[in-house]
């Protein structure tokens, strides 16, 4: 495997990175997470804009130009033989002795890497995910893509250990989003997701998601939604640039709906996968 470090790419065994990073040292450092269809990245320039978006949130110069990254991804697709892949990558504040306050003239550590993108099975399509509830315990600055995940990655371990695929996040009786993904809400015929806003981030599919419903003209709302009405819904959905859409057909062990992907899932599933077609070249 081919990865991108600073400039170079090189074979991944041989990438390595000063233990003084600020990345491994504060988790100080944003990323993004593309995925890519027949060899073509879907989305790049949502994905760029959003990368922009986090490293001024946290003051990390742009290492790139959008020319710029999108050359050094296309390359490192080249690199690799796979025509589904998952790009990732992360710039990091760079390497400094240990001391919060930023570091003067140190330049970013950039770093990418390609894995096979491994999309849900048309079994886990069809039959929905289990799915529980968690407190969002995380901090205010959810809408940047940060390295720092500890709070993210306890989420989701706690879901696994309570055998769901997925923590549905809950702050002050209010849906924020899911521990790695968004969260779409269905009843009544309308879907419902919760607006943009510092508490959770303003996920690429939940954007296209978003688009692909307006544009059929199926009922979209984006607005504060209740813990009631997710635990009434429907139907509930997760999405993510590596879930695609997926259902949710359990939450804390009980059916959502009929406990099965509900028929509004399987229009918006069609929909979406018509819609990563139309994006290829
Ligand atoms: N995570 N919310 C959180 C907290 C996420 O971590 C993600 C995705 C999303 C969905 O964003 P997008 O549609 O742009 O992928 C929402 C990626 C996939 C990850 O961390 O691996």
């Amino acid at each position: 495997m081919t990865c991108y470090l600073n400039g170079r790419f090189l074979p991944i065994e041989e990438a390595s990175i000063p233990v003084l990073d600020r990345g491994f040292i504060y988790g100080d450092g944003v990323y993004e997470v593309i995925p890519v269809y027949d060899r073509e990245p879907f989305h790049l320039d949502r994905h760029l804009a959003r990368l922009a978006r986090s490293l001024a949130s946290v003051r990390i110069a742009n290492p790139y130009d959008v020319a710029a990254w999108e050359s050094l991804i296309r390359t490192l697709i080249g690199h690799h033989d796979d025509a589904g892949q998952s790009i990732y990558l992360q710039v990091t504040r760079g390497v400094a002795k240990r001391d919060h306050a930023f570091p003067k003239d140190t330049p970013p550590t950039v770093f990418m890497m390609s894995n096979p993108l491994v999309t849900p099975s048309p079994a886990l399509v069809a039959s929905g995910v289990a799915a529980v509830t968690a407190t969002d315990n995380r901090w205010f600055r959810c809408d940047v893509k940060s390295t720092s995940l500890l709070a993210n990655v306890l989420l989701r371990q706690f879901a696994v250990d309570h055998g769901g695929a997925e923590a549905v996040l809950l702050r002050d009786g209010f849906l924020t989003e899911g521990s790695s993904s968004n969260i779409f809400v269905v009843r009544d015929g309308i879907v419902a997701t919760p607006s943009r806003s510092h508490l959770m981030l303003t996920g690429v599919t939940l954007d296209v998601v978003a688009d692909i419903a307006v544009d059929a003209g199926i009922p979209f709302e984006m607005r504060d939604v209740h813990e009631s009405e997710v635990r009434s819904a429907d139907e509930l959905w997760l999405a993510s640039s590596t879930r695609e859409v997926l259902a949710i057909t359990t939450l804390d062990g009980r059916p959502v709906g009929n406990g099965v992907p509900g028929p509004m899932f399987h229009r918006l599933y069609r929909l979406f996968q018509d819609h990563k077609r139309k994006c290829l070249p």
